[in-house]
């Protein structure tokens, strides 16, 4: 997708430097920077730091983790110790291990061309990705499509964090039905919740969405409840980092918030993900592993000051407790339906079993 009016994606292999291109979205949205890993260690720093986030571009940073690794030193115990790093980087998005877990079935049994045959199958994981995000967008597409023709005008959407192509290789999940609406010419506008701590709504959703030309406006967590009570929210869709075989969904801190209130109101709330986003193994919902962040992201806040330096500043008591939980679970009875690559289905085990296994 497009930023300033030129097309990225969010990471790519430079074969003449040998590294791995991202593009920092902690600087995001005041400052623009093409940022190289060169080790496996700049790969699991990168996905620590949140320079590279959401569920599938943190699994494809992996995969590139892994390719670096083996670039590195393709010593086996090397290899397995990178390996084991990279999936603890961040506990939350399954995304994460279900993409190490390719890469060291590809490679087990290897002893040719080992880098060449991590390389191509990196690459795969993010071709793949971006052809289920497309795919997510082209089904999502037909529901905003019925609304519209039903309400004959701007098709309100709300959704959470950022489920846009930064969090993917490119389409994004909760955004690519959005973008395909658009591009149809379907008069879309999007609420885009904050989403404090670290307002990846505001800094990231905001702006691609902006970039792309589409309207949105920026709203404090606590304001969709009121929106939709108005009647001013059509469906919400957001994005997901594990959703269980039940249906449940984990995803970023105030999606359950946001689900209880659309059910109140009868307003459809769907969960766009593609399958590397399904852990298969997990039932019971409070067995997921939910990150629990440096305080520091919700005492602190960070932005341009006057001279257009990025500057961080305390805005807390300095003695007070804080608790910062990454993510919550919307049980599967608030959520309307599931996007996923192969069409929509009720977020149930049954009809994620038909549609997957
Ligand atoms: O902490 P983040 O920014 O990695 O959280 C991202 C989200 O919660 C997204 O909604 C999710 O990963 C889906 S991305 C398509």
């Amino acid at each position: 997708m497009k930023i300033e009016g030129q097309d990225y994606k969010t990471i790519w292999f430079d074969k003449k430097t040998k590294s791995v291109k991202i593009i920092d979205q902690t600087k995001l949205p005041h400052k623009f920077i093409i940022k190289d890993l060169e080790n496996v260690n700049d790969a699991i720093n990168a996905i620590k730091s949140m320079e590279v986030r959401g569920a599938p571009l943190i699994g494809a940073t992996a995969a590139y983790g892994v390719v670096l690794a083996v670039q590195e030193n393709n010593d086996p115990n090397f290899v397995k110790k990178s390996l084991a790093d990279l999936i603890q980087s961040r506990p939350t998005a399954i995304n994460l291990k279900w993409a190490v877990d390719r890469m060291m079935n590809k490679l087990s049994g290897v002893n040719n061309n080992i880098l060449s045959v991590a390389l191509e199958e990196a690459i795969d994981i993010c071709d793949q990705d971006e052809k289920f995000c497309e795919s997510i967008g082209l089904n999502g597409l037909k529901i905003i499509e019925d609304i519209y023709k039903k309400k004959k005008d701007t098709v309100n959407i709300l959704t959470h964090c950022n489920a846009g192509w930064l969090a993917t290789i490119n389409w994004g999940t909760a955004t690519s039905p959005i973008y395909h609406a658009h591009k149809k010419g379907i008069p879309v506008h999007v609420w885009v919740d904050e989403t404090r701590p670290r307002n990846q709504g505001a800094n990231l959703t905001s702006y691609e969405l902006n970039e792309e030309g589409i309207a949105n406006t920026i709203i404090a967590d606590n304001t969709g409840g009121i929106l939709m009570q108005r009647g001013d929210v059509d469906m919400c869709i957001v994005g997901s980092d594990r959703t269980l075989s039940t249906g449940d969904v984990c995803n970023k801190i105030g999606t359950y918030l946001k689900a209880l209130a659309a059910y109140d109101n009868k307003i459809p709330f769907y969960v766009a993900l593609p399958s590397s986003t399904i852990d298969w193994n997990i039932k019971n919902f409070k067995d997921i592993p939910i990150e629990e962040r440096n305080s520091e992201e919700l005492s602190h806040i960070e932005g341009l000051d006057k001279n257009n330096n990025l500057k961080k500043i305390l805005i807390y008591p300095k003695k007070s407790n804080v608790l910062n939980l990454a993510f919550d679970v919307t049980p599967a009875k608030y959520v309307t339906g599931l996007i996923t690559e192969k069409g929509i289905c009720k977020a149930s085990s049954d009809a994620l079993k038909k549609m997957f296994k």
